[in-house]
């Protein structure tokens, strides 16, 4: 059958989801002498590979059933007092309250926003994101027909004055959203954290226009300096929040385990949808990471990963500090926690061409801005990694990105045509609109681009 004849077998979205000019792009991101500050991996270093290879024997001698044998949909019972008593210990007080039933365990967090949209969305049902948001998200909420409506982030979070504002508008349309989608810690792509203010804000707000919130946490964890602020799910006082949260960054994303934390009404419907999609999430994982935690490791694992990631953060800081001469107008978040920081390029400058240039001139990757804009704006924006590349080549790709945004600045300043990164029309990676870019988030996120 060719591909032709296939498209009248495929469903609306399976069409549409065509592959771009993006994937020639991945093929040279994934060359090795490229520098890729691009995908999104944690660092195999930070990986407790030695611990594992202890426990694993055990856990197939002793718990054959539970790891491999078919298992409840809402998750291992053991693991599920593992995860409380963690987030006890971590958290406080604030989740003393917490029983079994207030958690499922999910195939990770990308899971947990799959089934979230596929319980809370339908077809031209309306979600307010932030801009920039989660890739992963954005392409689960339109999968299952959202419109999305994007509320800037500045420094403190998504800006709540702004997003009432943006509510107003949408009820004066008739249009009532279901949903606020945040990662209100060091939130990917922007790096920010969400302010304790803006975090009340944000909760009365979903109160006063009767909205549900997915706070999606999956670098709490991963704070470098400042104080932890408060979830928003504990701030929550009508069960209106969903709390996503992993072990991708804390352990290891291969293991492929999640957790939400929500009202058990929630919760039910959750395993409902959760059924059809794989029955249970697998007992392998389940029974490793219970036994893991068992061991009193997990907080040292936890420790170890932060000091790695706190020092290449310092060094890409330290890097963009050095390289970037204040005259050029090129801003970055400082983010407390998590992998990524969010850089601005002047307005008038292009982030794909810079990246053209950078893959070309220097053998330097990121990811480009205004794929995390649901309305497409911040095309003079970009996401750096910095879990992922040893701190030498970090300095290296700092380095190389500055001598680009140097040439970009010299040309202009010489009258060769400027780039303009505001008012250029639709770039060719963007003509198969929304899926392209999911398309090139899945890519950049998940596969093998890095270094
Ligand atoms: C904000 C956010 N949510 C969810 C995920 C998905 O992670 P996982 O499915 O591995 O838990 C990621 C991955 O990077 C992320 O950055």
């Amino acid at each position: 059958m060719d591909a032709t004849y296939l498209q009248r077998f495929l469903s609306d979205s399976a069409r549409t989801a065509t592959r771009s000019e993006i994937r020639e792009l991945l093929k040279v991101i994934a060359r090795p002498e490229i520098i890729s500050l691009a995908g999104g991996l944690p660092s195999p270093e930070t990986f407790p590979a030695d611990d594992l290879a202890e426990i694993v024997p055990g856990v197939l001698r002793e718990h054959t059933a539970a790891a491999m044998q078919y298992g409840p949909t809402e998750g291992d019972q053991e693991l599920k007092e593992q995860i409380i008593r963690m987030m006890i210990d971590f958290e406080g007080e604030a989740f003393a309250e917490l029983t079994p039933d207030h958690l499922l365990i999910t195939s990770a967090s990308q899971q947990a926003l799959d089934l979230c949209s596929r319980i809370f969305i339908g077809t031209y049902d309306s979600v307010v994101v932030g801009l920039p948001s989660y890739l992963g998200a954005l392409g689960a909420f339109t999968a299952c027909g959202a419109k999305l409506s994007g509320v800037p982030i500045d420094d403190d979070g998504m800006c709540t004055d702004l997003l009432e504002q943006r509510l107003v508008d949408l009820r004066r349309e008739g249009v009532h959203p279901k949903l606020i989608y945040a990662v209100p810690d060091f939130g990917n792509p922007s790096g920010v954290t969400m302010s304790l203010t803006r975090r009340e804000e944000l909760l009365c707000i979903a109160r006063e226009f009767d909205l549900l919130v997915i706070e999606d946490s999956p670098y709490r964890q991963l704070r470098y300096v400042g104080e932890t602020l408060p979830t928003l799910g504990s701030l929550d006082r009508d069960g209106r929040v969903v709390s996503i949260f992993t072990f991708s960054k804390i352990l290891f994303p291969g293991l492929r385990l999640g957790w939400v934390v929500a009202n058990p009404e929630v919760i039910s419907h959750l395993v409902v949808a959760k059924q059809p999609v794989d029955c249970c999430t697998a007992g392998l994982s389940q029974v490793v990471a219970r036994e893991y935690m068992k061991t009193g490791k997990l907080p040292a694992q936890i420790e170890r990963t932060r000091k790695i990631y706190a020092s290449k953060r310092e060094v890409m800081l330290e890097a963009l500090e050095e390289k970037m001469d204040p005259s050029w107008g090129v801003n970055w978040t400082r983010p407390e926690g998590g992998l990524f920081l969010w850089v601005e390029l002047p307005r008038w400058m292009s982030a794909r061409k810079l990246l053209e240039r950078a893959l070309a001139e220097e053998k330097v990757a990121f990811v480009v801005g205004d794929a995390f804009h649901c309305d497409r704006s911040g095309k003079n924006t970009l996401r750096l990694n910095f879990s992922y590349p040893s701190e030498e080549r970090l300095r290296a790709a700092v380095a190389g990105l500055a001598r680009c945004i140097e040439r970009e600045i010299d040309e202009r300043a010489s009258g060769e045509e400027a780039t303009t990164g505001e008012t250029e029309s639709a770039p060719a990676l963007l003509v198969n609109g929304e899926h392209a870019l999911v398309q090139l988030s899945w890519n950049l996120a998940l596969s093998e681009v890095v270094e």
